[in-house]
């Protein structure tokens, strides 16, 4: 997704430099080339040398010396994306003030890419006046902004200060540095079945594998669309540059969905469990001796197609799928009005479809349907994402 791409990371100083680490892996393993320089407060959490060797670069963490090989004014110049992660208060102010006295003060004012940049400190010292202060100015230059999130720091304390996740942070930088037909879309996709618990050890669920949901929001990625994949509980990898929420039953799946909104497109392939036990069971239901099988009383679960379909924030582009074992034509045309979506994706799930590598579906629309021929799932979804940028085109 980020094949040829250049990233410049700068790591400053804080504790959770390890996690530009991990994020260096993640963007290399989507084909960008990184290159790092390290702050003398960086340094003082991961070495020069463990960023080599994961960059897979030569490391500049000094001024002078970066002057004699290749300059900071080629190397801002060089770079797609700059991404400050972690940025600690002291590197926070030295940007908002514009100061140069080190090589990366002095990247960040040459450069003319966009600035990703990921803060990192202590709760006190991020909600401090003059960190706000910092920030704001810094948003009004035009950077962008990953975190803090909330959490457990590093000392006994817990608030908004944690650098991001690497997947996250790689989500950003996508984002950034998205091109394609869908690029500027958010697309929010669900997918897998959903779990419903009985009581602490016991579920309902059902045979969905997630792999048609997950192709979509991969394909709809890799054409530039900035994806949130809902997903129930599934054995599969997450897709590069998606952004992943784990749900795990109905209601969970609900509330992600209302809450990745506003979204230009949403995809609802997910397989959601209609019903649910009513009452949850605190401790693990027992077999009395001489008892007859208990009987679980069952709750009608929400149905997120429905409510996104309706939602005041409705996606411009709605599409349900319809999992039918029978009268597939007839149940899609009945689904695609009770659901008030735009498009159905039908298929009949009697065979092997669910959990299977292959699909064959009709597209059915109000202007009719289309029969496609069976395809591996990816090839469905890159057709539907195909189809999606002629709707917007
Ligand atoms: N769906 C949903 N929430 C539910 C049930 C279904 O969002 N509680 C969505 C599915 O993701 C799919 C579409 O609705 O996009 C149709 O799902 P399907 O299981 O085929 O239909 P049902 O609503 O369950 O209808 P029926 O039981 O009549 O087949």
């Amino acid at each position: 997704m980020l094949h040829g791409r250049k990233i410049l990371l700068i790591v400053s100083g804080s504790v959770a430099a390890f996690k530009a680490l991990m994020l260096v892996r993640l963007l290399r393993a989507e084909g960008a080339t990184v290159r790092a320089v390290l702050t003398a407060g960086g340094a003082r959490f991961v070495t020069k040398e463990s960023l080599a060797a994961i960059t897979g670069e030569a490391v500049q963490d000094d001024l002078w010396a970066a002057e004699a090989e290749i300059g900071h004014i080629r190397l801002a110049r060089w770079a797609d994306v700059v991404v400050v992660a972690p940025a600690s208060a002291n590197r926070l102010a030295q940007m908002a003030q514009g100061l140069a006295e080190d090589l990366a003060g002095c990247i960040l004012l040459a450069t003319r890419a966009p600035v990703l940049v990921a803060p990192a400190m202590n709760p006190a010292m991020w909600a401090h006046p003059a960190t706000r202060a910092n920030i704001a100015t810094l948003a009004a230059h035009g950077l962008h902004f990953i975190g803090p999130e909330d959490g457990p720091m590093a000392e006994p304390e817990s608030g908004p200060g944690r650098l991001s996740e690497p997947a996250a942070m790689l989500f950003a930088i996508r984002t950034l540095l998205a091109s394609g037909p869908l690029s500027g879309k958010h697309a929010l996709v669900t997918s897998g079945p959903t779990h419903e618990p009985i009581d602490p050890v016991r579920y309902i669920a059902n045979r969905s594998s997630g792999k048609q949901g997950h192709a979509i929001a991969a394909a709809l990625a890799a054409l530039g669309a900035r994806v949130t994949l809902v997903s129930g509980p599934v054995a599969l990898a997450d897709p590069p540059g998606v952004r992943v929420l784990r749900v795990e039953t109905a209601r969970e799946m609900l509330a992600a969905c209302e809450a990745a909104l506003p979204a230009e497109i949403a995809i609802f392939a997910a397989a959601v469990a209609d019903w649910r036990v009513a009452r949850e069971a605190g401790q693990k239901l027992k077999k009395q001796p001489g008892t007859e099988a208990p009987m679980l009383n069952m709750a009608l679960n929400p149905d997120i197609l429905a409510t996104i379909s309706t939602h005041a924030q409705r996606p411009k582009l709605v599409v349900g799928f319809a999992a039918e074992t029978e009268h597939v034509l007839e149940h899609a045309r009945q689904k695609l009005a009770r659901k008030a979506c735009d498009w159905i994706v039908a298929n009949d799930v009697s065979g092997d479809v669910m959990g299977g590598a292959e699909n064959a579906v009709h597209l059915v629309t109000a202007e009719g349907a289309e029969d496609w021929p069976r395809m591996p799932k990816e090839e469905v979804a890159a057709r539907l994402s195909a189809r999606i940028v002629e709707f917007f085109a």
